[in-house]
């Protein structure tokens, strides 16, 4: 068998947690390979809405295993208060979530750290979720990092202390005021709480599932334009989003791989600091963030709208090899007349088709314009009963990326998503 994947083809929030939730009843295991508690990722079914940031979004569906991968960044006390808020006392989640020993730890001297940055970069700031994601990777490639399996080696608490140090040290280079005393309380208990969890080496556990015939699907978090190497960089997140992060993150090859399912949404959002060549400051932007309820599923920010963007989406599907095309939140544009889709970039009077190494202020997005299908999408249940509009939105996208749409998803509810 072959991992299959899923991942966001924009700026994250694309909808993967309720794909995911819908894929799973197919799969035996689903497990996170990067990212951390910056993700938030929001599923519903029988009018209960759940957020999930570090535990995998199979987690609502029986007899399938969650993992949490080597590339993930893991805060065990936010872990911890997502065991509970999933509110179901009566399931055993030690049985059903396991952690590798290889994730690395988040530390509470890290989101202080993450905050401290921030402040000194001033205007010039990422917009950090400050879940201290940055600071945590940063000490995993700089080899200082304590991993998920050092919690049960006798010295982690004399570990812990030396990097905790290092930290001090760092932070008084940065003019920044903090206390800890309370959290790292809660961080201690909270590792006590999850030495509960099978830690295993999941890069072997995953393998040997393969050979068993056992079906797995990889879920990302963030988004392509948010990786490390191919975002906009600097305002990214620091760690692989794309399908390549799917084989460091969880120890699979790259001939293992499968299916790559893309995920966006039929306009385009961004939360956070960044160019966003279809941004819109004007009614329609407006419009699409009040219907969209575009809030941050982890931070509440408000999220930056527009419109899609087909120049950045086909750098999206080459990067990651996106076999299949899910379009999320096409409801939103229920009630608009005309909807504009961005083909082609102007830069400096030169009409350019790929995307840019950056994307400077002066980008202008040329856009074509499709007729709106003003329909109420959200109660239709077959593709046979979509608006000739819509039928036309999505055969523009297929033609232009050339991978079909497979999904088209009219709801945030588990039921509300259309198979193609
Ligand atoms: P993720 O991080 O990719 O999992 O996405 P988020 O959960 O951060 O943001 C997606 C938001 O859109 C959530 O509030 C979802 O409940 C909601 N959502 C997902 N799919 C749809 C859809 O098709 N239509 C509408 N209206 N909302 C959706
Ligand atoms: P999901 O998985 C949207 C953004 C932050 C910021 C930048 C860096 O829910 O799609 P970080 O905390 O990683 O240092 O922040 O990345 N960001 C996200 N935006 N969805 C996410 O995750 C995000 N995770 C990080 O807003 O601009
Ligand atoms: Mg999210």
């Amino acid at each position: 068998m072959k991992v299959d994947v899923l991942l966001g083809l924009q700026w994250g929030d694309e909808g993967k947690g309720k794909i995911v939730d819908v894929l799973t009843p197919n799969y035996n295991i689903i497990t996170r390979f990067q990212g951390g508690p910056n993700a938030g990722h929001t599923l519903e079914f029988n009018n209960v809405k759940h957020v999930l940031h570090t535990i995998p979004s199979g987690i609502f569906r029986k007899n399938t295993i969650n993992i949490i991968g080597n590339g993930v960044v893991i805060d065990p006390v936010i872990f911890k208060k997502e065991i509970f808020d999933l509110k179901q006392p009566d399931i055993d989640f030690t049985k059903i979530i396991y952690i590798s020993k290889k994730a690395h730890l988040i530390l509470p001297t890290h989101k202080i750290l993450d905050a401290a940055s921030e402040q000194a970069k001033g205007k010039s700031k990422i917009g950090s979720t400050l879940k201290g994601i940055g600071p945590t990777y940063m000490d995993k490639t700089g080899r200082n990092g304590l991993r998920i399996g050092d919690i049960i080696s006798d010295n982690f608490i004399n570990r812990y202390n030396a990097l905790k140090q290092k930290h001090l040290n760092l932070i008084k280079q940065y003019n920044f005021n903090f206390d800890i005393t309370e959290s790292e309380k809660e961080w201690f208990k909270a590792i006590e709480f999850i030495k509960n969890y099978k830690f295993i080496d999941s890069e072997n556990y995953i393998n040997e599932s393969l050979n068993n015939n056992k079906t797995i699907l990889a879920e990302g978090a963030q988004g392509t334009l948010l990786d490390i190497d191919f975002g906009t960089y600097p305002f990214v997140t620091s760690s692989n989003t794309i399908c390549a992060g799917a084989c460091t993150g969880l120890g699979v090859a790259p001939n293992k791989i499968g299916e790559v399912f893309g995920i966006f949404k039929a306009y385009c959002t961004r939360v956070g600091s960044g160019p966003f060549p279809t941004e819109l400051f004007d009614n329609d932007g407006k419009k699409l963030q009040n219907i969209g309820h575009e809030f941050g599923a982890t931070t509440g920010r408000p999220r930056r709208c527009g419109w899609l963007d087909l120049v950045a989406l086909k750098y999206a599907v080459t990067i990651n090899g996106v076999t299949r095309l899910y379009m999320m939140k096409t409801d939103v544009l229920d009630s608009f007349d005309t909807i504009k889709v961005a083909t082609a970039y102007k830069i400096n009077n030169k009409i350019i088709k790929h995307f840019p190494y950056e994307l400077s202020n002066d980008i202008k997005p040329i856009y074509s314009e499709l007729k709106g299908w003003k329909t109420d999408l959200t109660k239709i249940n077959s593709k046979n009963d979509f608006p000739d509009e819509l039928n036309d939105y999505i055969k523009f996208i297929e033609e232009n990326i050339g991978v079909p749409i497979k999904i088209v998803s009219v709801g945030p509810d588990r039921k509300q998503t259309i198979h193609i």
